[in-house]
């Protein structure tokens, strides 16, 4: 077992799995009904996902324009309240079919409101992928067009995920169990 900053780390999906998971959601993608989409990654969890998808798209033969949006449920505290934008894309997505990337899907909060966000502003279509689902907590009304994998219902890390700003730099997912 991977051991971090003095923490043990089980593997849940290792780098491989995920390499060739990528491969085959970004094959759906170019097969699905996206027109020359405006891939807008949701910072900061899902940046390293983002940047293998693209490249995946990269070799499926699709050449995307890539955005960032930060969007927020958390304040000051831990307690998840309504979605804000912390930083804000710069293209217009105006008629615009977007592909929203998320590490994951839990409560959908995140999702809903900005594919909602980016339905007001004018966009075509707006289709999600992430990484991972955990469907056993979603409480919006949202779906995701793409998943990765289905995630237990436990707290992970890497690959771009965090717990308190650590282990985004782990090239799997995983979970912590304790002290090493
Ligand atoms: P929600 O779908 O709005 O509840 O929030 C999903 C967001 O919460 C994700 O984009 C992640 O940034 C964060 N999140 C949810 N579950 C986890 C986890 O297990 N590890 C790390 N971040 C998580
Ligand atoms: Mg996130």
């Amino acid at each position: 077992m991977p051991i971090v900053r003095g923490k043990k780390i089980e593997v849940l999906f290792s780098a491989d799995e995920i390499r060739q998971r990528n491969s085959q959601i970004a094959e759906e993608i170019v097969l699905g009904e996206l027109n020359n989409p405006l891939v807008v990654s949701i910072l900061k969890g899902s940046f390293v996902f983002a940047a293998d998808l693209i490249r995946a798209l990269h070799k499926a033969g699709l050449s995307p324009e890539v955005e960032f949006i930060s969007v927020s449920s958390y304040g000051a505290g831990t307690k998840a309240g309504k979605p804000v934008v912390l930083r804000d894309i710069e293209s217009d997505v105006n008629g615009r079919d977007v592909l929203l990337i998320d590490d994951i899907l839990e409560s959908g909060g995140t999702l809903k409101f900005t594919r909602e966000l980016m339905l007001d502003r004018g966009a075509n279509r707006v289709a999600i992928a992430v990484l991972l689902e955990k469907p056993m907590r979603l409480k919006a009304d949202i779906k995701a067009d793409y998943v990765g994998f289905d995630c237990p219902d436990q707290f992970v890390v890497g690959y771009g995920m965090d717990v308190g700003h650590a282990f985004r730099e782990l090239p799997f997912v995983g979970v912590v169990t304790g002290d090493a």
